[in-house]
């Protein structure tokens, strides 16, 4: 099989973005990472293309950069929808409903885990803990939260996303952006809305709320309380 290569316009900028994630890093390899999430954001997942390139720009060989692809498991094998929809099983998501969750969106959409729909909308993943148990059962669109979510609520989210409609999250971003999209924002290149929409919420908030409305603090070690600065003394509450 001819292995597919880049327009000269896009290799062109591909191998300028590529030296400016380069540039950030003391040791060159470093920058696989970002460098791969680069790729997806112009071919939709790690492709043979972009492992060539990687490759190329940090003298490595090809196994190597597959070897860090096939690690994490956002990096894609195999071409993502537009719109990566995760919903979380892990074991709080899951006594909540997040099997339920992801029966129902599944059964839905009539894809399964790492599976896209057919008009190309749509990636299916069955994700792990996305450390949002607060608002447990979690979904997340391109990484960004959907909470406390229901089996109706899913697929009122999904048929959404299908007839084009802007979605917009509980927390973060407004609204969510293209898994290209996201996965620029992930190599490094910020899209200005870092700061868009609220972050943590009262879910997260309301303990820390109680603990200052009760004065209570947190214990200091014994061993932190006789190493601290003199500049750190222990306030009244820690005495
Ligand atoms: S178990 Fe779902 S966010 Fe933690």
């Amino acid at each position: 099989m001819t292995e597919q290569i880049y327009a000269p316009d896009v290799e062109a900028n591909l191998r300028a973005d590529i030296e400016d994630i380069k540039s950030r890093y003391p040791q060159a390899r470093s920058a696989l990472l970002p460098m791969l999430h680069l790729v997806q954001s112009v071919d939709g997942y790690v492709s043979a293309r972009g492992v060539a390139l990687c490759a190329e720009a940090l003298d490595i060989t090809r196994a190597e950069v597959s070897a860090v692809a096939t690690f994490y498991s956002q990096y894609r094998r195999h071409p993502n929808g537009e719109y990566n929809v995760g919903v979380c099983t892990n074991a709080l998501c899951a006594v909540l409903g997040g099997d339920e969750i992801y029966e129902a969106v599944s059964d839905h959409l009539g894809v399964g885990h790492d599976e896209t729909t057919e008009d190309g909308s749509i990636t299916l993943e069955r994700l792990e803990c996305n450390a949002a148990c607060d608002y447990a059962p979690v979904i997340m669109v391109n990484w960004e939260f959907f909470d406390n979510q229901t089996p109706s609520s899913a697929i009122q989210l999904v048929d959404a996303i299908r007839a084009g409609e802007t979605v917009s999250p509980t927390r973060g971003a407004d609204t969510v952006g293209t898994f290209k999209e996201i996965s620029r924002v992930l190599a490094g290149f910020e899209d200005g809305r870092a700061d868009e929409g609220v972050g943590a919420g009262e879910a997260t908030l309301l303990g820390l709320r109680i603990a200052r409305e009760n004065g209570w603090t947190a214990p200091v070690r014994t061993e932190d309380a006789a190493t601290r600065p003199d500049d750190a003394a222990p306030s009244e509450e820690e005495k």
